[in-house]
């Protein structure tokens, strides 16, 4: 079967995510760069996208023209990824939906969650697929974390610690390049920078890994530790409350001042507890109530049988973000094509109601915060 013919919003030069969506679509021939509109800037968009080796007619100057032209084209393109910053989302997943383009779409989904009520609303319509790039949870010991609590290894879950609190913006003036700023800026992030910026990250992850669990309250407080950051959040904490009764605890920060990432989770069981951290994605400690721990390692048989199949280098090897991304892409082409697109079989992979989610918990998180961190109940809007 031919690649699906795919488009990019964003992610121009320089950016700091275009390379890896680049490189992670493509990389099992599942996805063809067909055409972009790569950049704010039309001119340096056009020229990224010609040194990329896209025809010059399908180097857009914006997403408006590009999904317009597109559409008229026999060989137009069937699905787009949007990593632009995040104000932007919304109109441009919207956009793309009402011309029955299937979506990748940066975190989060949306600003609001009555914006994200409307793009599921417009996606079942359409019957399209979106996807959002939740990347971590396309790691291998992350699939392997998932089977571990689906098949009791960890008895019942009853407590989350979790965390993604670097150190990249700790001092004021650390907001040295364009990337940076906007994620500074409430008019282009929303009413929150952590929150939305990291912790969604650690959210999806609990997600991905105990996929039974729902959260039932929250409570959240937040600080400008960086005084000029505000209203903006520099730094939160989020207490959860599950419906089987386990609680969550969650960090984020970009003012954790020498972090170079940040992103680890642990899960503790009532038989078992579980560790794993992005910096060293490979592994994953494994830690039984009584008896000795073990570290289990990527690429080893006794790994689930689910997590082997994404295996891409014989264990011992080391996987990467670009390999996670990877197998996310993978996972939206099968969810776009069918099953008959792949020898893989079809996965689990962020879609538009956990980014949907992820907006409510969002509000949820800003509305206990502007009460001193008073219990907040969580109700999911899909
Ligand atoms: P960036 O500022 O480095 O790059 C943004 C790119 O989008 C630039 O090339 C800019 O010219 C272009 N752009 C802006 N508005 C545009 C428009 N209307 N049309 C076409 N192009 C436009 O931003 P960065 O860091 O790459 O972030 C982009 C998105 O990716 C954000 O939503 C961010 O939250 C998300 N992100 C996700 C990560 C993940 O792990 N999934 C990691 C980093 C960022």
């Amino acid at each position: 079967m031919e690649p699906i013919r795919w488009g990019i919003v964003g992610g121009g030069e320089g950016s700091s995510i275009g390379y890896i969506h680049r490189s992670a679509a493509t990389r099992d021939g599942y996805f063809r760069l067909t055409c972009g509109a790569f950049d704010i800037n039309p001119e340096r968009g056009k020229r990224f996208g010609m040194q990329l080796g896209l025809e010059e007619s399908r180097c857009y100057a914006s997403y408006v023209e590009m999904f317009r032209n597109e559409s008229f084209r026999r060989d137009g393109i069937e699905a787009v990824t949007i990593a632009t910053p995040n104000a932007t989302h919304y109109e441009i997943c919207r956009a793309a939906l009402e011309r029955n383009l299937h979506v990748i779409c940066e975190k989060p989904l949306c600003l609001t969650s009555r914006e994200a009520e409307e793009l599921l609303k417009l996606a079942k319509e359409r019957n399209r697929v979106v996807g959002v790039m939740f990347g971590y949870a396309g790691h291998q010991m992350i699939e392997q974390a998932r089977r571990m609590v689906e098949a009791g290894e960890l008895g019942e879950i009853r407590i989350i610690k979790a965390e993604f609190a670097h150190g990249g913006l700790s001092a004021a003036e650390d907001a040295r390049n364009e990337s940076l700023k906007w994620r500074l800026n409430p008019q282009v992030v929303g009413p929150s920078f952590v929150l939305a910026d990291l912790g969604i990250h650690p959210l999806y992850l609990i997600r991905a890994i105990a996929p039974g669990l729902n959260i039932k309250r929250i409570s959240c407080r937040r600080q400008s530790v960086v005084k000029s950051r505000a209203p903006l959040e520099d730094n939160a904490f989020v207490l959860m409350e599950y419906d089987n009764g386990a609680v969550a605890s969650m960090w984020v920060s970009a003012v954790n001042a020498g972090s170079q990432h940040g992103l680890r989770i642990r899960i503790v069981g009532s038989k078992a507890s579980i560790e794993w951290s992005a910096e060293t994605p490979n592994i994953l400690s494994f830690e039984p109530a009584s008896g000795s721990p073990r570290v289990l390692r990527r690429g080893m048989p006794e790994l689930y049988p689910s997590a082997m199949a994404e295996d891409r280098i014989s264990g011992g090897h080391s996987e990467g973000l670009f390999e996670a991304w990877s197998n996310l892409y993978r996972r939206f082409a099968i969810a776009i094509r069918g099953k008959a697109f792949s020898l893989h079989e079809p996965s689990w992979y962020p879609d538009i109601e956990d980014g949907a989610n992820a907006v409510t918990w969002i509000e949820k998180c800003l509305e206990s915060s502007n009460q001193d961190g008073r219990w907040v109940k969580y109700e999911s809007c899909v």
